[in-house]
């Protein structure tokens, strides 16, 4: 058995776990796995499905959001140009494609479960976010339970509550109705209720489930983890978004409960699993984002735009 990765849990941790933002300890930050070299190899043999690599906008620059591709080039080539340039890779599925990350991940959420009273995951995934400096996650929520690991570099996280108008059932449905990151109205006022962390290698944060938030890395390479976790609970919430937006924007009429037990929760499990079983979803979810530029093999940081196919 190796040792614990969370470092400093305590009884408190345990009694704000999921209902405040909570900041821990951990060692993955010095795990050999997560070392500069070990992260090249990993982006190496990364398969292609499982990435996206995204190109964000300078800090107060329009926002944009565009999605490329590594193209050939070596991991810590790929690594540099991050460095370098106004993007983040996502491997979105480490546990999935690395036998060692699935055994971390195993590891962490079985010591969750030891200290978090009733906690019983499933569908828990682990990914790597490597980001360029000054990089920024736009304001969003998630659909399941989720952390944010820092392993080097420093960020600052901006976790708000997860309650109107900054969590809102509308926008919660609209996620769950679509599948994919919808733009969620965001006010520069908010910042005044939010939680403000700023976080180095060796630190996670975990918040409540739906809490919006958003990251601005600062002024260094960041190299971060993510878990993704699943409940009862919270894959009945997501049953309730799903059959709450049907209702809502397909079918016009206003959601009065959230209720996840009784027999209003059976009927809307019942129409949402009708609705996916039709299919009558499919053409309303987009389509795959098309693949607009590669990273540039000469110019290291910069980005070579690709000719659009197919449109
Ligand atoms: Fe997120």
């Amino acid at each position: 058995m190796s040792d614990a990765i969370f470092t400093n849990w305590t009884d408190d941790v345990t009694r704000a776990w999921a209902t405040e933002p909570v900041r821990l300890k951990h060692r993955l930050h010095t795990d050999p796995l997560f070392s500069m070299a070990g992260l090249a190899e990993l982006v190496d043999r990364y398969p292609r499905e499982h990435y996206s690599l995204m190109q964000v906008g300078a800090p107060g620059e329009r926002r944009t959001w565009r999605e490329g591709e590594i193209g050939k080039m070596s991991g810590d080539r790929v690594i540099e140009s991050i460095a370098n340039g106004r993007m983040w890779l996502n491997l979105r599925n480490v546990s999935g494609v690395d036998k060692r990350f699935a055994e971390l991940r195993d590891q962490l959420f079985g010591e969750i479960g030891e200290r978090v009273p009733g906690f019983s995951a499933f569908g828990c995934t682990m990914g790597i976010l490597i980001s360029s400096p000054k990089a920024e996650v736009y304001y969003h929520m998630d659909v399941p339970g989720q952390s944010l690991w820092q392993i080097h570099g420093k960020k600052r996280v901006y976790v708000y509550p997860a309650e109107p108008p900054f969590r809102r059932d509308e926008d919660l449905e609209r996620i769950a109705l679509y599948q994919v990151e919808v733009d969620i109205p965001y006010n520069t006022s908010y910042d005044e209720h939010a939680r403000v962390f700023e976080i180095e290698g060796g630190e996670m944060l975990h918040w409540p489930l739906n809490a919006p938030h958003r990251v601005e890395n600062l002024d260094c390479l960041n190299v971060s983890m993510t878990t993704e976790y699943w409940t009862e609970p919270i894959r009945r919430s997501q049953m309730i978004n799903l059959a709450n937006g049907i209702l809502r924007h397909k079918l016009g009429v206003t959601p009065r409960s959230r209720a996840i037990n009784g027999a209003g929760f059976w009927a809307k499990a019942a129409l949402q699993a009708g609705v996916k079983r039709a299919g009558l979803l499919q053409k309303a979810r987009k389509e795959r984002r098309s693949i607009e530029f590669q990273l540039d093999t000469e110019r290291i940081g910069a980005i070579r735009d690709l000719a659009p196919v197919g449109r």
